[in-house]
């Protein structure tokens, strides 16, 4: 009898930055097939639509009327809820990278379209898919440690300037207002992914740089802590964003022991995984610490060929067997909106001064439905009376040098807008 083939998933990616990295995340080997690529920035998209011989478009309208199955969202941080919502009404599945929302409405909103379409929704959430965190993911699920009580992650990935600005072109463009707790999830949904545990409360303190500088024409600033109490109870830790000092790390205490990345320089190596318990509640044949590299748990080949440690692979590969099974994956939509808004209540909590502020059941119609009206953003162009500013230190004017400075690289690449 002939084997069944099946076909390929066919994919359309939105935004030729980020998501031509879409197409390094082996997408033949996980049956995916990009076959649209759509960008309003015209060069870019030519050149990014001749290196993968696919169809271009520069309305996202257009785009939609293409003949495929599913849709990657790498357009801008703090746009990608309207793009997914109409995505799914328009019959395709959607994957959308780092924010699922921008603001509590748009959180509601996400939730309740992906409820109404039967489609297939995920936030590619790359961390979680490291070798290091799907062992610690492994391991808690062993029992060994027990329960989670205390999680840290870090996600802090300072650039240098003029790669930031080459990154960031346009005064209004979402790198140079975004908050500093709003860019969350790659130090939350591993220790969410490791334990499965949901946020229900947040606190936030962001850190400001006394001064503005010359280089960069930001109105936000550089890092934060978020405390969250998680829904069991648990205390977890979370820290970034572009403070001096690289940092991308993971730790978990629970009632039987502790595990941690060991410190090193990302997700690169040369970091093991550090399992330890306490002398008197070992478990039999257990060696009271051990340390070492771990293993991929399967399709080591293919992790190793994509980026950002092998989670490249890991998202498409989830997100084709989610659409290919029926069924919603593990980083659903709302634990996606759980996290993206973790770093929206946790703006507002560093404006208040760390005040509490929890956060809404997004599965309960009852327990959102208080927040389909909640539009509060800071970004230009979600402004609106009351406002809130991007930065602790209020409203911020960048200095001239700092904006001439990036003109001069933005003109270099081509960008010549506001
Ligand atoms: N998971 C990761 O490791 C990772 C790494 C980098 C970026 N990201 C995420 O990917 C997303 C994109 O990041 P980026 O660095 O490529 O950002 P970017 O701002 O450089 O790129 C966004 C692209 O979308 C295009 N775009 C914006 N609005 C559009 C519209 N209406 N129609 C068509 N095209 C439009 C822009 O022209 C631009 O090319 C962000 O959410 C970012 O957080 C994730």
């Amino acid at each position: 009898m002939a084997k069944r083939v099946q076909a390929p998933i066919r994919i359309g990616v939105i935004g030729v930055g980020r998501g031509s990295s879409f197409a390094s995340g082996a997408t033949d080997l996980v049956g995916m097939k990009l076959v649209a690529l759509c960008d309003t920035w015209e060069e870019k998209l030519r050149e990014a639509g001749k290196r993968y011989g696919v169809a271009t478009y520069t309305d996202y309208d257009r785009f939609l009327e293409h003949d495929m199955d599913a849709v990657v969202l790498a357009n801008y941080f703090h746009e990608h809820a309207p793009f997914a919502i109409k995505a799914l009404a328009a019959g395709k599945h959607v994957m959308s990278e780092t924010s699922c929302n921008a603001t509590l409405a748009e959180g509601v909103a996400l939730c309740r379209a992906v409820e109404k379409s039967g489609k297939v929704y995920m936030l590619a959430e790359n961390y979680p898919f490291t070798r290091f965190n799907l062992e610690m993911r492994r391991l808690y699920r062993s029992g060994e440690i027990g329960r989670v009580t205390y999680a840290e992650g870090e996600y802090n990935h300072p650039i240098d300037p003029d790669t930031i600005n080459m990154l960031s072109p346009g005064m209004n463009h979402w790198r140079n207002w975004i908050p500093s707790t709003y860019y969350c999830t790659h130090a939350l949904a591993p220790l969410m992914c490791i334990t499965d545990t949901m946020p229900t409360l947040v606190n936030g303190l962001a850190i400001a740089v006394p001064e503005l500088t010359d280089a960069l024409p930001r109105r936000n600033d550089p890092g934060s802590v978020i405390l969250c109490r998680m829904d069991n109870g648990a205390v977890f830790r979370i820290f970034g964003l572009w403070l001096t000092g690289h940092s991308n790390w993971y730790r978990v205490h629970g009632t039987h022991g502790g595990m941690e990345i060991t410190r090193g320089p990302g997700y690169f190596g040369p970091e093991q995984v550090r399992v330890w318990h306490d002398h008197w509640d070992c478990p039999a044949g257990v060696a009271k610490e051990r340390t070492y590299v771990p293993d991929w748990p399967e399709h080591a080949d293919l992790a190793n060929r994509a980026g950002h440690g092998g989670g490249d692979f890991w998202t498409n590969f989830e997100f084709a067997n989610a659409i290919r099974a029926g069924r919603q994956p593990f980083l659903d939509v709302y634990r996606g909106v759980a996290m993206s808004s973790v770093g929206i209540l946790a703006w507002k909590s560093a404006l208040a001064d760390g005040a509490p502020f929890a956060v809404p059941d997004f599965r309960s119609e009852k327990a959102r439905k208080p927040f389909e009206n909640d539009h509060w953003s800071p970004f230009p162009s979600h402004a609106a009376p009351g406002q809130p500013p991007a930065s602790i230190r209020g409203p911020l004017t960048p200095r001239r040098a700092a904006v001439a400075a990036a003109r001069k690289i933005w003109a270099k690449q081509g960008y010549h807008g506001e």
